[in-house]
């Protein structure tokens, strides 16, 4: 029997657990470092992520059987490289495959190199080339995108012209994102239904999972600032089958194609950032090297089979399947946010009615949360995550939202969507 270590504590994290969890394959979960509610499924343990040193000393010593990375940052920095080159089996790209989320001017030069459709992009590397290049152009037809890792910061959807240059002073003269503001790209904006696409890879095949959307901004209606996710669901209603199957050949299969031919195979799960524009056609303006969060709590919910030889098959480059076994109906997540969220978020509040939820088919990930003396303490911005599976979308969403509020789950000064699926169920 095996035991897995999950490196991350949000909600991804939880439910990437939870799922793992079910094998019959697995004996023990290991969260480095977990949250409020991985330890009902696991050992919640404190090592933090970007601690890599002290994840590998504890994988050596427990003899982990598989680890499975659910953030972005550890995988940038080679968690991936250092575990495998002590011989242990992770799932997760190595540093220089990650670099597809790591950097969106290497992303933006991989996709025209490797005839993925994409937006045009230009990347600029100084203030004056950057002001010049939206000197003639319409603020309605380009993104600003930073280079680096920005925690959801790094990409400016601009109303007028005023708000470019003050976000382009902000990044390239200010750096208020640090390096990774260092250099920018600009993106020719595209307009339609985003969409998220998840591959699981060994580097070599593919296996597609469930396409999805979420709502990034803070408020209803699409409306205020971005966050790391509000509410997913999936799959998506408007999905047919020729557009999946397009979807996967011209680009997920071929980035995995483009990473091998690169020598940088990209093994773990590839996401793309889709827009179906408004003539049907797919582009992908970027790829992240995880699962998506909340994302990866919805598909979670519809996977219905053992996840553990699947991950393992990636991370040995032996994966022998090409495609999963899915549920029949639809999964959604409603996001319960502290006070503050994005901003600073005021937390140390108790989270109250987890005991009654009794539905097998609504999970609660935990995210931004943590055990004390018995009782959920809300934590950080994101607190957690109501997931439901339900026939259909409607039926999933209204059996996630049933579960919030004063006689279900609730916490002081809570805030969250009312409208997760309005794109799609109007
Ligand atoms: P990202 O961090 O790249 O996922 O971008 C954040 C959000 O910005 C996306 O979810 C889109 O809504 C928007 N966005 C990014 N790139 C583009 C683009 N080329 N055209 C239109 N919207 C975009
Ligand atoms: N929910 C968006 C992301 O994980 O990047």
């Amino acid at each position: 029997m095996a035991s897995v270590l999950i490196v991350g504590g949000e909600g991804r994290a939880h439910a990437l657990g939870w799922k793992l969890a079910q094998s019959p394959l697995v004996e023990q979960i290991y969260f480095a470092p977990g949250n409020g509610g991985t330890g009902a499924v696991g050992e919640n343990l404190p090592i933090e992520v970007n601690d890599l040193s002290g994840l590998l000393k504890f994988a050596k010593k427990t003899k982990i059987d598989l680890t499975v990375v659910s953030p972005e940052q550890p995988l940038v920095d080679g968690i991936v490289d250092l575990f495998e080159a002590a011989g242990l089996p992770i799932f997760g790209p190595s540093a220089k495959a990650a670099m597809i989320e790591g950097s969106k001017v290497f992303s933006a030069d991989f996709m025209l190199r490797h005839n993925i459709p994409h937006p045009a992009s230009t990347p600029v590397s100084t203030l004056a080339e950057a002001k010049d290049y939206i000197k003639n152009r319409s603020p309605k037809d380009y993104v600003i995108k930073a280079d680096g890792l920005a925690a959801g910061k790094g990409v400016i959807v601009p109303k007028a012209q005023a708000e470019a240059e003050t976000a382009l002073i902000k990044i390239m003269q200010k750096s208020i994102l640090g390096e990774a503001g260092r250099q920018i790209v600009f993106q020719e904006r595209l307009r339609g239904q985003e969409v998220s696409a998840f591959a699981l890879s060994d580097g070599q095949k593919i296996i597609m999972l469930p396409f999805v959307q979420d709502h990034k901004q803070v408020f209803d209606g699409d409306r205020g600032p971005n966050t790391g996710g509000m509410g997913a669901y999936g799959p998506l209603p408007f999905m047919t089958s020729q557009l999946a199957e397009r979807i996967k050949t011209e680009i997920m299969q071929p980035a995995i194609d483009g990473m091998r031919a690169d020598g940088t195979p990209y093994r773990g799960l590839l996401y793309g950032g889709l827009f179906i524009t408004e003539v049907g056609e797919p582009k992908a303006i970027e790829f992240n090297c995880r699962f998506g969060d909340p994302e990866c709590q919805v598909l979670m919910m519809l996977v219905d089979e053992d996840l553990y030889p699947i991950l393992m098959g990636c991370a040995q480059g032996n994966l022998t399947k090409d495609s999963i076994k899915l549920k029949t109906g639809s999964a959604a997540i409603v996001c319960l946010a502290s006070k503050g969220y994005p901003g600073t978020a005021e937390t140390g509040y108790e989270v109250k009615g987890l005991d009654k939820i009794k539905d097998p088919n609504v999970m609660i990930f935990h995210a931004g949360d943590k055990k004390e003396n018995g009782k959920v303490i809300t934590s950080a911005g994101r607190v957690l995550g109501v997931t439901a599976y339900g026939k259909d979308l409607k039926g999933a969403l209204s059996k996630a939202y049933a579960q919030i509020g004063p006689k279900g789950i609730h916490f002081e000064h809570m805030h969250f969507r009312k409208d997760i699926g309005f794109r799609v169920l109007g």
